[in-house]
């Protein structure tokens, strides 16, 4: 998919010419003085007069095309609904983008023209406005037609302007769609990645894939190949994909835009299990094409630290990959097979569809070397996440409160909300094996809690966050923003957290 380009103007509604304009507009609420009454004046009133009669309400959600045959230079002006303004967040601006961007594709257009909301949500920034904007049009005009013979692409809406009432908003402006041009060309990419079939993106394929990312953006890429994994001592990660013929990849990449050049990074690793059938602890057959999308946490480091080179962010970050294909053949993992990880630790591996937790365990064990600032998994971890959240809400766990408060922060202003749970040691009972050190199953109950106590093992002493994002990596339905299949939720959020660290 090519990416949407955005720019801003100075200018008026009532004259600018474009295909359409899009205003937006709370719910019982008049026109704005600014910019809603001129444009209402040039149509003769008509905008007052469909808000009277309740033809258009303001609802979220709710749109409403205004052909306006000549009486101002653009063709078509939609009034596009925010809900109430006392509720009016981010989201819901980038969600009425979102909507707004398809019809706008509905109406053959390749181009519109958005008005700022009159109305700024509360202790936000024009920035942040202008980024949700460019997120919501972006994300929302998502298609993957890689496939498709008929080439069933519609056409694509290649360009949105925003238009400033004031010169003074161009700054503020400019920089917001800098950031959500960078945030959701991200999130694009992880889409594209994690719909790829899993034939197709293999282990080897995502390392060719890194390696374009870093050849592009100047970072610096380390492979390592099983071999190399076999003389570290992996064990863990070489146990999943030994049921594979696809041989493991181990992927780090750097971007170095520290001030000081030896800052601590940041550190994401992201678990990147190219499919995942379960192994020999079969997963039954029902959506288990979901499981391509298990590598989404991988592809969200990878377009994380893409993001950071592109936006030029004054930090350290390391992305770590673990890749493998989790399969059930002939040398595979049997349940009650021990392995080492590297940290030392032994695993029993009684259920070898808990495959994400060995593979960033060896993950976690591997970042040590980079002492890092702060360090942050995410992962499709567990289905029990899926059970407890639902599809709104991502589960987080962490040992230090500044880094869990800034991650809640980012995830709030990035519409990918995480919601903490507890890391107490007491669930470790769980886990105890007979034999090893400890399983890698816990048994019934808070089976999101002790994937993440599983991991904590391994996370070393310094600030650390994980992520499970198995609750909304997949959507059932299409939303304002959010297409059916992969999401890519979890990756605005990754770097909305790199742009509020380094501000
Ligand atoms: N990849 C799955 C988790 C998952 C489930 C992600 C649903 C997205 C949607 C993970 O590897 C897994 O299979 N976990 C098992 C762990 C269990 C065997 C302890 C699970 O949650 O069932
Ligand atoms: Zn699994
Ligand atoms: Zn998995």
């Amino acid at each position: 998919m090519k990416i949407m380009q955005a720019d801003v103007k100075v200018g008026r509604a009532e004259a600018e010419s474009a295909e359409v304009v899009i205003l937006t507009h709370c719910e019982q609420e008049s026109l704005s003085k600014q910019d809603g009454t001129p444009i209402d004046k040039a149509l003769g009133g008509s905008l007052r007069e469909l808000l009277q009669s309740k033809e258009f309400e303001g609802r979220a959600g709710e749109i409403l095309v205004y052909h306006t045959q000549g009486k101002v230079p653009a063709k078509r002006l939609f009034l596009v609904g925010l809900g109430k303004k006392k509720d009016l967040t981010l989201d819901g601006i980038r969600q009425a983008l979102g909507h707004a961007v398809k019809r706008v594709r509905q109406v053959k257009s390749g181009s519109f023209t958005a008005l700022v909301p009159s109305v700024t949500p509360k202790g936000h920034s024009l920035i942040e406005v202008a980024q949700a904007m460019v997120e919501g049009a972006i994300l929302g005009s998502y298609q993957f037609t890689a496939y498709r013979s008929d080439n069933g692409a519609e056409k694509e809406v290649g360009r949105m302007t925003i238009l400033a009432q004031q010169k003074s908003q161009v700054r503020q402006l400019t920089e917001g769609i800098r950031r959500g041009g960078a945030t959701a060309e991200a999130a694009v990419l992880v889409r594209d990645l994690c719909n790829h079939p899993s034939n197709v993106m293999t282990p080897s394929r995502i390392a060719s894939e890194a390696r374009t990312v870093a050849k592009h953006e100047g970072l610096t890429l380390k492979i390592l190949e099983q071999k190399d994994m076999e003389q570290l001592g992996m064990g863990a990660l070489l146990g999943v994909s030994r049921g594979s013929h696809e041989p493991p990849k181990f992927i780090i990449l750097e971007y170095n835009g520290a001030k000081k050049k030896d800052d601590r990074p940041v550190v994401f690793i992201g678990k990147t299990i190219t499919f995942d059938t379960g192994g020999i602890s079969l997963k039954p057959a029902e959506n288990m094409e979901h499981m391509k999308a298990d590598m989404t946490g991988g592809a969200e480091v990878l377009a994380a630290v893409r993001a950071a080179a592109r936006l030029k962010l004054p930090l350290r970050l390391i992305s770590i990959l673990p890749v493998a294909e989790n399969m059930p053949g002939g040398r595979a993992m049997k349940p009650g097979d021990i392995v080492k990880t590297l940290s030392g630790k032994t695993v029993e591996v009684q259920n070898t569809d808990a495959e994400g937790r060995l593979i960033l365990a060896d993950a976690l064990a591997y970042a040590q070397r980079y002492n890092p600032a702060a360090l942050v998994d995410i992962a499709t971890l567990t289905g029990a996440c899926v059970v407890a959240l639902g599809q709104f809400a991502i589960g987080m766990f962490g040992t230090d409160e500044k880094l869990k408060a800034q991650v809640q922060r980012s995830g709030q202003k990035a519409g990918e909300r995480v919601w903490e749970m507890p890391l107490w040691n007491e669930y470790f009972e769980q886990l105890r094996s007979d034999v090893a050190d400890m399983r890698n199953i816990g048994g019934r109950g808070g089976g999101m809690i002790t994937a993440a106590l599983f991991l904590s093992k391994f996370a070393g002493d310094g600030p650390w966050v994980h992520i499970d994002i198995a609750s909304t990596d997949w959507s059932e339905r299409e939303r304002a923003y959010i297409p059916k299949g992969p999401t890519g939720i979890g990756t605005r959020l990754l770097i909305q957290y790199l742009i509020d660290r380094s501000l």
